[in-house]
């Protein structure tokens, strides 16, 4: 579609805007507010690190705020801040308390590694926070400590504490683990067992390949390993989950919480996706692996109308493909270093 007859489209009706050529209508925006952390995850980012994007080059809080808005006039019903770490922004809480009060947002989410939690959580939680997303891999401090490159165990676990006192639970209280074969797959079980008492959903992510992140395809652990190996300890009730679920969710029987595997690896749910990403430098991205970005920031400030924004994010919707390049594809897409590593991206 032409530029000038998107932005009549715009003006007409934005909500489909966002319907791409495959009918996968996009109402989920995953809006990273850094690039930088308090941790230094084997799994997100290089070992020397990542250089960082100039400040100035960063979306600022009122254009994360423009966009964040353009987004849900369009159709955008669900937004996820992430980062790296988002709470590391200094002013992650006027974000939020924006987008809280913004009509049609049904649903706020965040993912955090907690270390923040106990400052900001009451703030956030007032500002309209539905759900959370705590990452946590391991839950033995030293494992910790060498895969986070940083101490920070006993905060998660009391960031976990703090959430569930007040009232996030169920859906709206995940624990994500990342399984790394040798690294922390001999404590799938012990995960499982949180689940027993405590009203969580507990994640297991299987491990993707970014750039610089030791990955391999060895270490791996595909979703239906990790049922097998959960299986051999406990049994497993499968639950029904809702058409852009990445997780397929299970519970033992009398256990309280939930356990989820998100197969992105061997069991892609493009076909379901309704996600687009939006990098804290201003690059929309329609595709988690595909390297394809267009800089809404660059446009912003050369001086687009909402309009313009609208038509130009229409057409980057329009270009997202059927499905990703499969595990070798984005293994090598990830060595030739043509994606961003994860913390660039946003999780
Ligand atoms: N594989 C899978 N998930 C990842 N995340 C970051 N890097 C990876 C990776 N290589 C996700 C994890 C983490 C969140 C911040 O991003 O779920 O909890
Ligand atoms: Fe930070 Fe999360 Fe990446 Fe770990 S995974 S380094 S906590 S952004």
């Amino acid at each position: 579609m032409s530029t000038a007859s998107a932005r009549s489209e715009a003006r007409a009706g934005s909500a489909d805007l966002l319907v791409d050529r495959f009918g996968r209508r996009h109402t989920y925006l995953r809006l990273s507010l850094t690039e930088r952390c308090n941790l230094r995850c084997r799994y997100c980012m290089p070992a020397e690190g990542v250089p960082l994007t100039q400040k100035d080059h960063l979306l600022t809080t009122p254009e994360i705020i423009r966009l964040a808005r353009l987004f849900v006039g369009m159709g955008v019903e669900k937004v996820r801040l992430t980062g790296g770490e988002p709470l590391v922004r200094k002013d992650a809480e006027t974000v939020v308390e924006a987008l809280g009060a913004m009509p049609g947002l049904h649903t706020l989410a965040l993912t955090t590694n907690g270390l923040l939690m106990e400052r900001k959580l009451d703030r956030l939680h007032r500002a309209g926070v539905t759900h959370l997303n705590l990452s946590l891999d391991t839950l033995r401090a030293d494992r910790f400590e060498w895969l986070a490159r940083r101490p920070g165990l006993d905060k998660v676990l009391a960031a976990l504490d703090l959430a569930l006192d007040y009232g996030y639970a169920d859906e709206r209280l995940k624990v994500n683990a990342v399984v790394m074969r040798g690294i922390n797959d001999d404590e799938l079980v012990d995960f499982v067992a949180l689940t027993e008492a405590l009203p969580i959903e507990v994640r297991f992510i299987e491990y993707m390949p970014f750039d610089g992140n030791g990955w391999a395809n060895d270490k791996l652990v595909p979703y239906a390993e990790m049922l097998d190996r959960i299986g051999e300890r406990f049994p497993l009730e499968r639950l029904d989950d809702g058409p852009h679920e990445t997780a397929r969710t299970f519970r033992v029987p009398g256990h309280t919480g939930r356990i989820g595997v998100i197969a992105s690896m061997t069991a892609p749910f493009c076909a379901g996706c309704n996600r687009l990403r939006l990098t804290a430098d201003g690059a929309l991205k329609v595709c988690l692996f595909g390297q394809a970005e267009v800089s809404l920031r660059d446009r912003m400030r050369a001086g687009a109308t909402d309009d313009d924004l609208r038509a130009t994010i229409h057409a980057a919707v329009q270009r997202k493909k059927a499905t990703h390049d499969g595990i070798e594809g984005i293994a090598d897409a990830a060595r030739r270093a043509e994606n961003r590593p994860m913390i660039l991206i946003g999780g």
